[in-house]
Protein backbone atom coordinates (compact mmCIF):
# COMPACT_ATOMS: atom_id res chain seq x y z
CA UNK A 1 0.00 0.00 0.00
CA UNK A 2 1.80 3.20 -1.13
CA UNK A 3 2.23 5.59 1.96
CA UNK A 4 -0.58 8.45 1.65
CA UNK A 5 1.19 11.83 1.92
CA UNK A 6 1.64 13.68 4.88
CA UNK A 7 -1.05 16.66 5.42
CA UNK A 8 -1.05 19.62 8.02
CA UNK A 9 -4.24 21.06 9.08
CA UNK A 10 -4.18 23.88 11.21
CA UNK A 11 -7.36 23.77 12.89
CA UNK A 12 -8.49 27.46 13.07
CA UNK A 13 -9.96 27.38 16.54
CA UNK A 14 -6.94 28.88 17.90
CA UNK A 15 -6.94 31.72 14.70
CA UNK A 16 -8.12 35.32 15.57
CA UNK A 17 -11.38 34.90 14.18
CA UNK A 18 -12.06 38.96 13.88
CA UNK A 19 -9.44 38.34 11.17
CA UNK A 20 -10.33 34.61 9.57
CA UNK A 21 -10.10 35.32 6.18
CA UNK A 22 -6.44 36.82 6.16
CA UNK A 23 -5.53 34.38 8.77
CA UNK A 24 -6.22 31.28 6.87
CA UNK A 25 -4.45 32.85 3.73
CA UNK A 26 -1.83 33.47 5.83
CA UNK A 27 -1.52 30.35 7.11
CA UNK A 28 -1.74 28.60 3.85
CA UNK A 29 0.85 30.54 2.22
CA UNK A 30 2.92 29.29 5.44
CA UNK A 31 2.60 25.83 3.77
CA UNK A 32 -0.68 24.81 5.29
CA UNK A 33 -1.94 21.74 3.42
CA UNK A 34 -5.95 21.88 4.49
CA UNK A 35 -7.81 23.77 7.20
CA UNK A 36 -8.99 21.88 10.16
CA UNK A 37 -12.56 23.54 10.63
CA UNK A 38 -14.41 22.29 14.16
CA UNK A 39 -18.08 22.97 14.92
CA UNK A 40 -19.27 22.84 17.96
CA UNK A 41 -23.01 23.26 19.08
CA UNK A 42 -23.02 23.55 22.78
CA UNK A 43 -24.88 19.87 22.81
CA UNK A 44 -22.68 16.94 21.68
CA UNK A 45 -19.48 19.23 23.37
CA UNK A 46 -20.17 22.19 25.51
CA UNK A 47 -18.43 24.69 23.54
CA UNK A 48 -20.48 26.49 20.54
CA UNK A 49 -18.20 27.99 17.64
CA UNK A 50 -19.10 28.22 13.99
CA UNK A 51 -20.85 27.30 11.64
CA UNK A 52 -21.88 26.87 7.19
CA UNK A 53 -21.88 30.36 6.84
CA UNK A 54 -18.13 30.54 7.75
CA UNK A 55 -17.21 28.21 5.58
CA UNK A 56 -19.10 29.92 2.64
CA UNK A 57 -17.53 32.62 3.37
CA UNK A 58 -13.72 31.79 3.48
CA UNK A 59 -14.73 30.51 -0.37
CA UNK A 60 -16.24 33.87 -0.87
CA UNK A 61 -12.66 34.80 0.11
CA UNK A 62 -11.27 33.01 -1.84
CA UNK A 63 -9.67 30.37 -0.02
CA UNK A 64 -9.15 27.07 -2.55
CA UNK A 65 -7.56 24.63 0.04
CA UNK A 66 -9.33 21.91 0.97
CA UNK A 67 -11.39 22.55 4.30
CA UNK A 68 -11.38 19.54 6.46
CA UNK A 69 -15.24 20.31 8.65
CA UNK A 70 -14.62 17.97 12.08
CA UNK A 71 -18.67 18.25 13.48
CA UNK A 72 -18.80 17.66 17.02
CA UNK A 73 -22.71 18.16 16.60
CA UNK A 74 -25.81 15.72 17.76
CA UNK A 75 -27.35 15.14 14.96
CA UNK A 76 -25.29 15.59 12.30
CA UNK A 77 -27.33 15.54 9.01
CA UNK A 78 -28.72 18.56 8.81
CA UNK A 79 -25.46 20.05 9.01
CA UNK A 80 -23.77 17.78 6.66
CA UNK A 81 -25.96 18.86 3.70
CA UNK A 82 -25.37 22.63 4.74
CA UNK A 83 -21.75 22.08 5.01
CA UNK A 84 -21.16 20.51 1.88
CA UNK A 85 -23.06 23.22 0.14
CA UNK A 86 -20.81 25.79 1.31
CA UNK A 87 -17.12 24.25 0.30
CA UNK A 88 -16.29 21.61 2.76
CA UNK A 89 -13.95 19.14 1.00
CA UNK A 90 -14.07 16.48 3.87
CA UNK A 91 -16.32 16.02 6.65
CA UNK A 92 -16.09 13.70 9.87
CA UNK A 93 -18.75 13.41 11.98
CA UNK A 94 -18.60 11.11 15.80
CA UNK A 95 -20.41 7.97 15.29
CA UNK A 96 -22.48 7.73 18.28
CA UNK A 97 -24.44 11.19 17.27
CA UNK A 98 -26.07 9.84 14.29
CA UNK A 99 -29.00 7.06 14.66
CA UNK A 100 -28.00 5.53 11.07
CA UNK A 101 -24.26 6.53 10.11
CA UNK A 102 -24.38 4.51 6.81
CA UNK A 103 -27.31 7.37 6.11
CA UNK A 104 -25.23 9.72 7.22
CA UNK A 105 -21.94 8.90 5.30
CA UNK A 106 -24.13 8.80 1.90
CA UNK A 107 -25.29 11.89 2.13
CA UNK A 108 -21.47 13.42 2.41
CA UNK A 109 -20.68 10.98 -0.90
CA UNK A 110 -23.48 11.80 -2.71
CA UNK A 111 -22.46 15.39 -2.40
CA UNK A 112 -19.21 14.60 -3.51
CA UNK A 113 -17.33 15.65 -0.02
CA UNK A 114 -15.01 13.12 1.23
CA UNK A 115 -16.21 11.30 4.52
CA UNK A 116 -14.34 10.62 7.54
CA UNK A 117 -16.02 9.08 11.04
CA UNK A 118 -14.12 10.77 14.12
CA UNK A 119 -13.23 8.61 17.28
CA UNK A 120 -13.26 10.31 20.99
CA UNK A 121 -10.45 8.58 22.77
CA UNK A 122 -12.19 6.62 24.65
CA UNK A 123 -14.21 5.08 21.65
CA UNK A 124 -12.73 1.84 20.75
CA UNK A 125 -11.76 1.52 17.05
CA UNK A 126 -14.56 -2.13 16.98
CA UNK A 127 -17.13 0.31 17.36
CA UNK A 128 -16.44 1.61 13.62
CA UNK A 129 -14.77 -1.22 11.76
CA UNK A 130 -17.95 -1.83 9.68
CA UNK A 131 -17.61 0.94 8.07
CA UNK A 132 -13.72 1.22 6.98
CA UNK A 133 -14.62 0.44 3.20
CA UNK A 134 -17.30 3.66 3.16
CA UNK A 135 -14.49 5.79 5.20
CA UNK A 136 -12.10 8.36 3.24
CA UNK A 137 -10.34 9.13 6.44
CA UNK A 138 -10.60 7.97 10.30
CA UNK A 139 -9.93 10.97 13.11
CA UNK A 140 -8.38 9.97 16.18
CA UNK A 141 -9.41 12.28 18.78
CA UNK A 142 -6.03 12.58 21.35
CA UNK A 143 -8.18 14.88 23.26
CA UNK A 144 -11.56 14.74 24.08
CA UNK A 145 -13.32 17.07 22.00
CA UNK A 146 -14.60 20.65 23.38
CA UNK A 147 -11.57 22.86 23.32
CA UNK A 148 -7.78 24.07 21.46
CA UNK A 149 -5.09 23.82 23.85
CA UNK A 150 -5.66 20.80 25.81
CA UNK A 151 -2.45 18.09 26.36
CA UNK A 152 -2.11 15.66 23.86
CA UNK A 153 -3.02 11.86 25.21
CA UNK A 154 -0.09 9.49 24.25
CA UNK A 155 -2.36 6.18 24.89
CA UNK A 156 -3.99 6.96 21.69
CA UNK A 157 -0.90 5.83 19.45
CA UNK A 158 -1.72 2.45 20.22
CA UNK A 159 -4.97 2.85 18.42
CA UNK A 160 -3.51 4.41 16.06
CA UNK A 161 -0.92 1.52 15.41
CA UNK A 162 -3.73 -1.20 15.17
CA UNK A 163 -6.06 1.22 12.66
CA UNK A 164 -3.04 1.53 10.42
CA UNK A 165 -2.48 -2.25 10.82
CA UNK A 166 -6.02 -3.06 10.39
CA UNK A 167 -6.43 -0.88 6.81
CA UNK A 168 -2.94 -1.93 5.34
CA UNK A 169 -4.29 -5.84 5.91
CA UNK A 170 -7.74 -4.75 3.73
CA UNK A 171 -6.07 -2.50 1.65
CA UNK A 172 -7.55 0.73 2.37
CA UNK A 173 -6.29 3.97 1.68
CA UNK A 174 -8.07 5.26 4.07
CA UNK A 175 -6.14 8.49 5.60
CA UNK A 176 -5.48 8.38 10.11
CA UNK A 177 -6.15 12.03 11.18
CA UNK A 178 -5.02 12.60 14.50
CA UNK A 179 -6.63 15.84 16.07
CA UNK A 180 -5.85 16.99 19.49
CA UNK A 181 -2.39 18.53 21.91
CA UNK A 182 -0.77 17.89 18.20
CA UNK A 183 2.84 19.95 18.29
CA UNK A 184 6.42 19.58 17.00
CA UNK A 185 7.57 17.59 20.00
CA UNK A 186 4.74 14.75 19.10
CA UNK A 187 4.19 14.75 15.42
CA UNK A 188 6.69 12.50 14.62
CA UNK A 189 5.40 10.55 16.95
CA UNK A 190 1.95 10.38 15.64
CA UNK A 191 3.47 9.38 12.21
CA UNK A 192 5.83 6.26 13.43
CA UNK A 193 2.35 5.28 14.71
CA UNK A 194 0.70 5.54 11.27
CA UNK A 195 -1.09 8.51 11.42
CA UNK A 196 -0.92 10.76 7.75
CA UNK A 197 -2.76 13.62 8.58
CA UNK A 198 -2.00 15.75 11.25
CA UNK A 199 -4.33 18.69 13.16
CA UNK A 200 -2.66 21.51 15.00
CA UNK A 201 -4.62 24.99 16.19
CA UNK A 202 -2.65 26.44 19.07
CA UNK A 203 0.44 25.27 18.33
CA UNK A 204 0.24 27.01 14.73
CA UNK A 205 -1.58 29.61 15.73
CA UNK A 206 0.10 30.56 18.95
CA UNK A 207 3.12 31.64 17.50
CA UNK A 208 4.01 34.27 15.52
CA UNK A 209 5.52 32.87 12.85
CA UNK A 210 3.61 29.77 11.22
CA UNK A 211 6.10 29.23 8.39
CA UNK A 212 8.46 28.43 11.09
CA UNK A 213 6.71 25.94 12.83
CA UNK A 214 4.68 24.16 9.52
CA UNK A 215 8.32 23.64 8.21
CA UNK A 216 9.45 22.29 11.14
CA UNK A 217 6.44 19.92 12.04
CA UNK A 218 7.36 18.99 8.08
CA UNK A 219 10.90 18.39 8.19
CA UNK A 220 10.07 16.44 11.59
CA UNK A 221 8.27 14.06 9.27
CA UNK A 222 10.74 12.72 7.26
C1 LIG B 1 -10.85 19.76 19.82
C2 LIG B 1 -10.77 20.05 18.33
C3 LIG B 1 -9.35 20.13 17.84
C4 LIG B 1 -8.54 21.20 18.54
C5 LIG B 1 -7.12 21.21 18.08
O1 LIG B 1 -12.15 19.59 20.21
O2 LIG B 1 -11.41 19.04 17.58
O3 LIG B 1 -9.30 20.25 16.44
O4 LIG B 1 -9.07 22.45 18.35
O5 LIG B 1 -6.45 22.18 18.81
P1 LIG B 1 -5.08 21.90 19.56
O6 LIG B 1 -4.09 21.51 18.49
O7 LIG B 1 -4.75 23.19 20.21
O8 LIG B 1 -5.30 20.77 20.52
ZN1 LIG C 1 -11.02 18.96 15.36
Amino acid sequence: MPKQEYVIAPSILSADFARLGEEVENVISAGADWIHFDVMDNHYVSNLTIGPMVCNALREYGIKAPIDVHLMVEPVDELIKNFAESGATYISFHAEASPDVVHSLELIKDKKCKAALALNPDVPLNSIESHYDRLDMVLLMSVFPGFAGQEFMPSVLDKVKQLRDVLDKKNLQVRIEIDGGIKLDNISQAALSGADTFVSGSAIFGEKDYKNVISRMRNSLK
